[in-house]
C-alpha cells in the first residue's frame, strides 16, 4: 500500500474514532485516543517499528471497549468490519486485530503483547496514565466518581496493614500507589521506558509536595 492509501486511511480513522469517542466522559475521551497516538508515533519511530500499524492501532484502541459496546466482541467484530470497509491490507489488518484484543482484555493475567507494535501502542495507552496527563485523568475520574482526593487516615505512605488500607477509602492519592507508580516497571520498550521514568519522577515529586502543601509545610 502506497503512501497516500495509508494516510487516506489514518484520515478516514481519526474522523471516525473523534465522532464516536466525542462525548465520551469515561477517561477515554477522543484527546486521550489524541495523546495515545502521538505518543505512539513517537516510539515507533525511535523503535523502528511499523508506523501505520501503531498509528492505526493506537487510533482505534478503545474503540472496541465493552463501555461503548453490548460487549466486547461486539465492540471487536465492530472494528474488524471498518478495516475491511476501508479496505485495510489484510496483513495489517489482522495485526491490529490482535493489538487491540489483547490489549482490552480483561480476563485475569494479562497475556504479554506478542509483536514489537503491539508493544508500541500498549507503552503509549500506559504513558497517558502517568505523568501530568496521567494525575489530570486520576483526579478527574475520582471526582467523577464522587470520591475525595485524598483522606488523611488512610495514608497510603504509612506502613499499615492491607486490612486498613482496604477499609480506607478510594480516593484518588491512593490510586498512585495503586497503580499509577507500578507502571513505569511494567513498560515493554526502552524507549517507553525511558519516557515513562520521567513522567515517574514528576508523580513523585508532585506527592512530595501535594504533602507539604496538605500539611502546610511550602
Ligand atoms: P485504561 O483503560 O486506560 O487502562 P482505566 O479505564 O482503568 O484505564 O482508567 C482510565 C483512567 O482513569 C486512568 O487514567 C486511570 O488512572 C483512572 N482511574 C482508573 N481507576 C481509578 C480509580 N480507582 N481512582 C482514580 N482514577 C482511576
Ligand atoms: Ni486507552
Amino acid at each position: 500500500m502506497n503512501e497516500i492509501s495509508q494516510a487516506r486511511i489514518i484520515q478516514q480513522a481519526t474522523e471516525f474514532v473523534r465522532c464516536e469517542l466525542e462525548n465520551e466522559s469515561s477517561g477515554h475521551d477522543w484527546y486521550h485516543i489524541y495523546r495515545v497516538t502521538q505518543s505512539a508515533k513517537t516510539i515507533a519511530i525511535e523503535e523502528g517499528a511499523d508506523l501505520f500499524v501503531c498509528e492505526l492501532a493506537a487510533l482505534l484502541h478503545d474503540i472496541a471497549d465493552a463501555k461503548l459496546n453490548v460487549s466486547e466482541e461486539v465492540g471487536l467484530t465492530r472494528v474488524n468490519a471498518w478495516l475491511d470497509q476501508h479496505e485495510v491490507p489484510t496483513e495489517a489488518s489482522h495485526h491490529i486485530m490482535q493489538i487491540i484484543s489483547t490489549m482490552s482484555y480483561k480476563g485475569g493475567g494479562k497475556p504479554p503483547m506478542a509483536t514489537l507494535e503491539g508493544m508500541v501502542v500498549q507503552d503509549a495507552d500506559r504513558l497517558d496514565a502517568i505523568g501530568a496527563m496521567g494525575i489530570a485523568r486520576v483526579f478527574a475520574f475520582s471526582g467523577s466518581k464522587g470520591r475525595k482526593f485524598h483522606d488523611p487516615s488512610v495514608d497510603p505512605r504509612m506502613n499499615m496493614s492491607e486490612e486498613e488500607y482496604r477499609n480506607g477509602e478510594d480516593t484518588a492519592i491512593n490510586h498512585f500507589y495503586e497503580k499509577l507508580l507500578k507502571l513505569k516497571d511494567l513498560m515493554n520498550t526502552n524507549y517507553g521506558r525511558k519516557l515513562a521514568l520521567g513522567r515517574h519522577q514528576f508523580m513523585l515529586d508532585y506527592l512530595d509536595r501535594f504533602y507539604a502543601e496538605w500539611d502546610g509545610k511550602k
